[in-house]
């Protein structure tokens, strides 16, 4: 089945967050100040069990979902979260299974999640010197354990590729080591536009470093030239070194959004559906798997909030109010 939006979006991607806790502090996402020890996380009651993802996905592809990706928060932070990949590993249709990680557990973590049943993982990482690195994760980690983790996954034979976000004046000087770096790892790095996404990163236009900015500086030192996309509706753009050394992504959703190819569908860790990264409202699912509806009934319920799904944040950004509080990135992942 496919079932398409307003706007003549299908859905094709659902990303599940398992938990809204984290163990960085980033300032574009959780900054530290924000998220203190007074914050409200979840409790556990509200958090959706394994099984409960486990059907909740399920139903997804009944809908025509074919990716799957794990985020958080940070997911490695859940105990049974290869229990988690087990079982969505085992439902037939999904096509892909991949995880969104800070990378500080992965060192340890990264063959049992591999033997679960995960195929890919993305890695956070915005760069490569301590400095910098711990002034954007808010103290919590130096580069070394990630890098070790990045290791760990690539030797348990998971597909590796790096996220970084660039946010001017913090950590844009890190961008030509790190593609200097996974170039010789033979790692895709992409590069995500500083986005203002939740309520409590302060953002600001003048912090985005954009795709062409990004590409002249990138290009001048390693020619670069455009490939097609993987699939139809890829986030990241994608360049390859005209010296055959691999390739980089893009991700601009502030200077060129995307959201005309937007096939993704959120679910937050307390089992809420979101239809775009910069909603104010989600639906609540948990309530209606926990009363005991069948999953047909769910299912008709997915349809109708996609059917009349019109979201397309990024392309509107500055053009419209906004002033609901939106959700936080660490509630529906990145
Ligand atoms: P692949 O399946 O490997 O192509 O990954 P992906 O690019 O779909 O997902 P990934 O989790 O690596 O996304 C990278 C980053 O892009 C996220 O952390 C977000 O910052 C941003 N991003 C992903 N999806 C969206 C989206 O729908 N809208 C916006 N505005 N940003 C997105
Ligand atoms: N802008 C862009 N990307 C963000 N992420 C979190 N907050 C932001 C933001 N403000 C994404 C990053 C990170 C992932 C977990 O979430 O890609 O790697
Ligand atoms: Fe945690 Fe990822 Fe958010 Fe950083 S970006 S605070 S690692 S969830
Ligand atoms: Fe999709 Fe919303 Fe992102 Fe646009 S802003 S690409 S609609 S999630």
């Amino acid at each position: 089945m496919t079932i398409h939006d307003e706007l003549g979006r299908i859905m094709r991607d659902l990303r599940i967050s398992v938990t809204d806790r984290c163990n960085f502090r980033c300032r574009y996402c959780m900054p530290a100040e924000i998220f203190d020890d007074d914050y409200a996380f979840l409790p556990k009651e509200s958090v959706l069990t394994a099984e409960e993802i486990r059907r909740t996905a399920e139903i997804f592809v009944s809908l025509g979902v074919r990716k799957l990706r794990i985020t958080g928060g940070e997911p490695l932070l859940r105990k049974d979260l290869p229990e988690i990949i087990a079982k969505l590993a085992a439902i037939q249709g999904a096509e892909d299974l991949s995880l969104t990680t800070n990378g500080s557990l992965l060192a340890s973590k990264a063959a049992m999640l591999k033997e679960a049943g995960l195929q890919r993982v993305t890695v956070s990482l915005d760069s490569l010197d301590d400095e910098t690195f711990m002034y954007m994760n808010g103290g919590r980690s130096k580069v070394k354990p990630i890098l070790n983790g990045i290791e760990a996954a690539k030797q348990a034979g998971l597909l590796v590729k790096v996220n970084m976000v660039v946010q001017r004046g913090f950590n844009d000087h890190a961008v030509l080591p790190m593609v200097e770096y996974f170039r010789e790892q033979g790692i895709i790095l992409r590069m995500v536009e500083y986005m203002d996404v939740g309520n409590s990163n302060g953002w600001n236009r003048e912090h985005v470093v954009g795709k062409q900015e990004l590409l002249k500086q990138i290009g001048e030192e390693w020619p670069l030239e455009p490939l097609a996309p993987n699939y139809p509706g890829e986030v990241a753009t994608r360049y390859r070194f005209l010296d055959g050394k691999g390739e980089i992504g893009i991700i601009s959703s502030v200077t060129d959004a995307f959201c005309s190819s937007c096939t993704r569908a959120r679910l937050s860790a307390e089992g809420k559906l979101y239809t775009c990264l910069f909603a104010s409202k989600g639906y609540d699912l948990r309530e209606r798997l926990r009363a005991g509806q069948t999953d047909e009934e769910i299912a008709d319920y997915v349809r109708g909030i996609w059917e009349h799904r019109h979201d397309k944040y990024s392309l509107d950004r500055g053009t419209q109010g906004g002033d609901e509080p939106r959700v936080e990135m660490s509630h529906i992942g990145g």
